[in-house]
């Protein structure tokens, strides 16, 4: 069995260990900056160790490190983590730029280590079923996506998710909504139309709009918000009929529509994190360096919509 460590004991790795937990891997150590942190964090998992980063780099027991850290670490952590030796999962957004994706995945090849971005949507249970069934709408012709939400902005004043590298509404949640429609879309995006964004005088966007084309004719309409409260959901709409997701990157539930029929899919799911664990593991065991669904050219894709969208902030 793979021995997993979760490096950043924040608040998002909860959630993280839930999902490591019900996967075929073993949570193995957590780590923190302070060990402390990392001591609470562990008592709740009986074989779960705690360290510093130091020591998670030098442990030879540790076979993929998950990096559950704040956007702002992501580079100099995989970076860190891959020059040890390690395979790394990144949360998502994994880097700003293109330019600094190529890199890491270049140091991964080098290392002979394996690198995924973090993004569970591809793995979920709900939609590793829907993409087999996904043919029975038609051909996709259009998709809309959207994750909003409605919190006080004024409140994040001064915090990280205001920083200008990897702030803003659209890289903490509109990476989902890119995420949905280029896995469903299954075709390189050819062009990507900023149609709106908004910052409300902050140095980040707080809502965007955008406007996916894709090489196979396929238009994406996504949309991310901190101050829209309506419901989420992803819409796959075929020839045939349509399929609709609400909460599209953790639901175990959908319908599929077609004519005058209705069909409510479920699926069982522990944990919304399993899947993309799971998919790292499969690859370990199969000698792969990339995920072929969260690949590189995955991560490339989604940063291509963030890059242009960082040209309206600079
Ligand atoms: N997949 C999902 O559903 C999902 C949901 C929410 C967030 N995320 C992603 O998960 C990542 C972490 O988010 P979070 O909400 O858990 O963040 P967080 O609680 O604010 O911070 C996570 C960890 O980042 C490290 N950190 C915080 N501030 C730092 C600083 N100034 N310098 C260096 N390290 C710092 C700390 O690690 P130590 O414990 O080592 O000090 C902290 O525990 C982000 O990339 C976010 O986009 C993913």
């Amino acid at each position: 069995m793979y021995n997993i460590a979760i490096m950043g004991c924040g608040k998002i790795a909860p959630r993280i260990a839930n999902g490591i937990i019900y996967s075929d891997g073993l949570l193995y150590a957590v780590a923190s900056r302070d060990k402390e942190r990392a001591k609470a964090f562990a008592l709740k998992y009986p074989t779960c160790k705690f360290m510093n980063y130091e020591e998670l780099l030098a442990d030879e027991k540790v076979d993929l490190i998950y990096i559950a850290t704040i956007n702002e670490t992501h580079y100099d952590l995989i970076k860190r983590c891959l020059n040890a030796g390690k395979n790394v999962i990144c949360e998502k957004p994994m880097l700003p730029t293109q330019e600094k994706i190529k890199e890491v995945f270049a140091l991964a090849r080098e290392k002979g280590c394996f690198l995924m971005e973090a993004h569970k949507t591809c793995f979920t249970v709900l939609n590793t079923l829907l993409r087999t069934r996904v043919e029975e709408i038609g051909p996709i012709q259009r998709i809309e996506a959207k994750y909003c939400g409605d919190i006080d902005v004024s409140k994040l004043k001064g915090n990280i998710s205001m920083e200008p590298t990897m702030g803003g509404a659209c890289f903490d949640i509109g990476v989902y909504p890119i995420c949905f429609a280029n896995l469903y879309a299954k075709s390189p995006l050819t062009n990507v139309e900023i149609v709106s964004t908004e910052s409300l005088g902050y140095p980040v966007d707080i809502e965007t709009v955008a406007k996916l084309t894709y090489e196979n004719g396929i238009v994406a309409d996504v949309k991310a918000s901190w101050r829209d409260p309506t419901v989420n959901k992803g819409i796959l709409y075929g020839e045939k009929g349509r399929i609709e997701i609400v909460n599209f990157w953790k639901n175990t539930e959908a319908t599929i529509y077609i004519g005058d029929t209705a069909e409510t899919v479920k699926v069982e799911q522990a944990s919304d994190f399993t899947g993309e664990v799971n998919e790292a593991l499969r690859c370990l065991k199969e000698g792969k360096l990339t995920s072929d669904i969260m690949s590189e050219e995955a991560s490339l894709e989604i940063c291509k919509v963030l890059e242009e969208l960082k040209k309206h902030y600079q």
